[in-house]
């Protein structure tokens, strides 16, 4: 049988290039990078070079506490330095367990020992957790390190998750944890263990329990967030994702760009150009262009806000969606929304709807809640002495893509966009009668 042709279909196989990606792989930010693709950081790696020494000569290492926002590289640094000095100690025959537990998933201490004893490389074992205590399970767990490796490294990445109090106390479940692996010396027979805890929450080092903070002593290592020209150097180290000649000039710095007016965040530059990819590809496009990035953007803030609007009640997201639709749909365009006109068109789709109204002290805290997600903005206004003050609601997102998502995530909300034309009156008359 022969294919398109002349050519035989071993032929087409054979023949057929690659479009756009040669190894998509290297632009999956979930993979460990190798070292000849990280840029910078020098200062960080430096700081854990230095405090981990200890490691080989056997004695216990300070406590660590890695902090610093999204995507600026905590995971993958620690990773690549836990394992070279694993490879480092190899040499002079020593062994290195490295344990990395991430919390992301956990809430308990329980959990997160669970974890931690399933975590234990193969040739220590296995531990069974069936009715054992947090304590016991750890102890065992201390145990089997001891008892297999000259050296231990413990790394809690996102450490900050394991808030679930601690049995009948307030005492957070990191606090627990981090209290436990800190003293594990002198509780246990362990020789050697290195606790490495990794966060990106702000304010977790004030937060951290006093008890915990009297044996957590940790020496601190901060990142911080990339400028466009390191994300621009991150990126170009993998430019070989893409086959030669398929990423115009542009692409690269301008992605960087965007990713850097975005607080920073390689994860999300490196997302970006992935996507920006997948697009050209998808179209057939022979080249990746600046224009599939924006569509990328569009893309990526698409799936945020959906994540985020997934998390909310359908009632929340009917208030968000209001809020959206009085911005995107006056006749007039508008600088911010007014609470007051806000609660007016929301009770107006309360009313065509099957949505029942909840009360103006929650319409306030979803409000509120909206701020603290980043979604709007609020402030005080006033239009005139005699009026007293209202809220005003500034949209931090697009307010057309609000609407847009919240309305295919939610079919009740979607049914509201056969009202547009209504529902947009209802808006100018209103916005009409709060202005004059
Ligand atoms: N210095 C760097 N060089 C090359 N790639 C980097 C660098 N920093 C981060 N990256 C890439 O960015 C992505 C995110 O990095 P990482 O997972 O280490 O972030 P993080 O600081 O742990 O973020 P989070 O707080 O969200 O867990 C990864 O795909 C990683 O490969
Ligand atoms: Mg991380």
């Amino acid at each position: 049988m022969t294919g398109s042709g002349n050519l035989s279909i071993g032929d087409m196989v054979r023949t057929e290039e690659p479009a756009i990606f040669r190894n998509r792989k290297l632009l999956s930010t979930s993979r460990i990078v190798d070292e000849d693709r990280i840029v910078g950081r020098e200062e960080q790696i430096q700081s854990y070079v230095t405090l981990l020494q200890s490691l080989k000569t056997g004695d216990t290492p300070p406590d660590i506490l890695v902090y610093g926002p999204s995507g600026t590289g905590k995971s993958l640094i620690t990773h690549r330095v836990a394992s070279e000095f694993q490879t480092v100690l190899a040499e002079s025959g020593k062994s290195l367990a490295v344990i990395e537990l991430n919390c992301q998933w956990l809430n308990t201490n329980y959990q997160a020992a669970v974890e931690l004893a399933e975590s234990l490389p193969p040739e220590a074992g296995s531990i069974t957790v069936q009715g054992k205590s947090t304590q016991k399970v750890l102890k065992e767990f201390f145990k089997r390190l001891e008892e297999n490796f000259d050296a231990s490294l413990v790394i809690v990445d996102e450490v900050d998750h394991l808030v679930n109090p601690v049995d009948n106390t307030d005492e957070p479940a990191y606090s627990s944890l981090l209290y436990q692996l800190s003293r594990a010396e002198d509780l246990t027979d362990i020789e050697t263990l290195g606790v490495i805890a990794i966060t990106n929450a702000p304010d977790f080092v004030e937060e951290l329990d006093p008890r915990v903070d009297s044996s957590f002593n940790p020496r601190d290592i901060v990142f911080s967030d990339y400028d466009a020209n390191q994300l621009r150097q991150i990126l170009y180290r993998r430019e070989d994702a893409f086959v030669e000649g398929v990423l115009s000039d542009d692409v690269i710095p301008y992605v960087a760009a965007l990713a850097a007016q975005d607080h920073g965040d390689a994860r999300k530059a490196v997302d970006l150009l992935r996507t920006a990819g997948a697009l050209a590809l998808d179209e057939d496009a022979e080249k990746v262009y600046k224009h599939h990035v924006d569509r990328a953007q569009e893309e990526v803030e698409r799936d945020r806000l959906l994540e985020q609007a997934n998390g909310y009640s359908s009632g929340k997201k009917l208030v968000l969606f209001a809020t959206a639709a009085v911005h995107a749909w006056s006749s007039d365009p508008i600088d911010s929304v007014p609470n007051p006109v806000m609660q007016q068109v929301y009770s107006f789709m309360c009313d065509i709807t099957e949505f029942s109204e909840k009360s103006q002290p929650t319409l306030s805290r979803y409000v509120d809640e909206f701020e603290q997600g980043g979604l709007i903005e609020t402030s005080h206004a006033s239009k005139g002495v005699s009026t007293g003050v209202y809220r005003q609601i500034k949209m931090a997102r697009s307010s057309e893509l609000l609407v847009e998502t919240l309305s295919e995530n939610d079919s009740s909300i979607h049914d509201l966009l056969d009202d547009r034309e209504l529902i947009s009156s209802v808006v100018d008359t209103k916005l009409n009668e709060f202005y004059n």
